[in-house]
């Protein structure tokens, strides 16, 4: 069977940029806590008329631009995100307004960071099905909209951006997205939250009094489950194709922290010098993390013909997964 493919990619960064230092003005840090914790040095901040769909619609417009696809040719949109611009409709229903795309079916998927690869594996069901032939895959967020200001466990890892990409069905059964592999465990929804907003917290003026209307994270545990399920799943994916660690030659994956990275890639045997990191200027993106970085790489002219990419990414849910791609 055909495999789908990339035909392009794009990002967008807000251009305010919240440096350590300033963060260190507000809450009790340090440049050199953040740095060493976490990798991070900066991060972006929408501008306060910005929404997601807006830096949305930047990020899909770089990448249809480098597929040679207009928006009318679009069969689906998928945008992967927990900060759409208003609770209804979805982030998908302004995007596909904005561009234009008015064959389009437009929806979100609701998997925090790791939603770009969730609505990337749907895009690429839908393609491999027959039912659609051009699917733009977004990932977008707007974090600095829920993140509390105040507290020093979250306000120093988030921040703004929005990635996509172009898939299409390919000639070149060996080349494309070769497998996903998704996984979810909701007895961990606890780890990372939002609490207030939704039906069983409204958001009452109470309820924002308490915060409950921001990101509210147990870090320590998160990290660890991080490390384990990433390396699992990106196992399992390697091993679907009988590919060993030495022949990835990239991998592209969610920007959470340096250190995650890190410790997954060295229990994977994996070079850390093959994984693109960007987290250092955007801090953790979420959902946008995984599409800008890959769009990075490939504007950098990283990803040759037919190298092997291992993807992954792993958000509040908890949700994880993996991807094998052959470029
Ligand atoms: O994208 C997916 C979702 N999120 C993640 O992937 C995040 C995963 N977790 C992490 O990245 C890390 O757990 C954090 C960066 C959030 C925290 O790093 P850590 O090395 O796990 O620190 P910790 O939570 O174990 O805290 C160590 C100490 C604590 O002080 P005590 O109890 O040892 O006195 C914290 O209170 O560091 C303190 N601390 C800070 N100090 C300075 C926590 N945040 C800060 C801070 N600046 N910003």
């Amino acid at each position: 069977m055909a495999c789908t493919h990339i035909i392009g990619t794009g990002s967008y960064a807000p251009s305010r940029v919240i440096t350590n230092h300033e963060l260190e003005k507000r809450v009790d840090t340090s440049d050199s806590w953040i740095r060493e914790r976490t990798g991070i040095q900066e991060r972006r901040q929408a501008a306060p008329d910005e929404a997601t769909s807006d830096m949305a619609v930047h990020a899909a417009r770089r990448a249809l631009d480098m597929a040679g696809v207009a928006p009318e040719e679009l069969d689906l949109i998928v945008v992967g995100t927990i900060t759409a611009d208003m609770p209804m409709p979805s982030c998908a229903a302004f995007v596909q307004a904005k561009l234009g795309a008015r064959r389009a079916f437009a929806f979100d998927v609701g998997a925090a960071c790791a939603g770009s690869l969730y609505a990337m594996s749907v895009a690429d069901q839908f393609i491999r099905s027959g039912q659609v032939r051009k699917a733009l895959v977004i990932g977008a967020e707007l974090l600095s909209r829920v993140v509390n200001p105040d507290d020093r466990n979250t306000c120093i890892l988030f921040g703004d951006g929005a990635g996509a990409m172009v898939l299409s069905p390919g000639d070149d059964a060996e080349r494309g997205i070769l497998s996903t592999h998704l996984h979810s465990d909701g007895g961990l929804a606890e780890l990372i939250t939002i609490p207030g907003g939704g039906s069983r917290t409204p958001m009452t003026e109470e309820a924002v009094r308490a915060r409950l209307n921001t990101l509210h994270m147990n870090g320590r545990e998160v990290f660890r489950f991080a490390v384990r399920a990433l390396v699992e799943s990106t196992q399992e994916a390697l091993a679907t194709h009988g590919l060993v660690p030495g022949q990835v030659d990239h991998v592209i994956a969610h920007q959470a922290n340096a250190r995650i990275l890190d410790a997954a890639l060295e229990r994977l045997e994996i070079p850390r010098d093959k994984c693109w990191l960007n987290l250092h200027k955007y801090g953790n993106t979420s959902s946008a993390s995984l599409p800008m970085t890959l769009d990075e790489a490939h504007r950098a002219g990283k990803l040759q013909r037919g190298q092997v990419i291992a993807m992954m990414a792993i958000g509040a849910g908890m949700t994880w997964g993996s991807a094998v791609v052959r470029w």
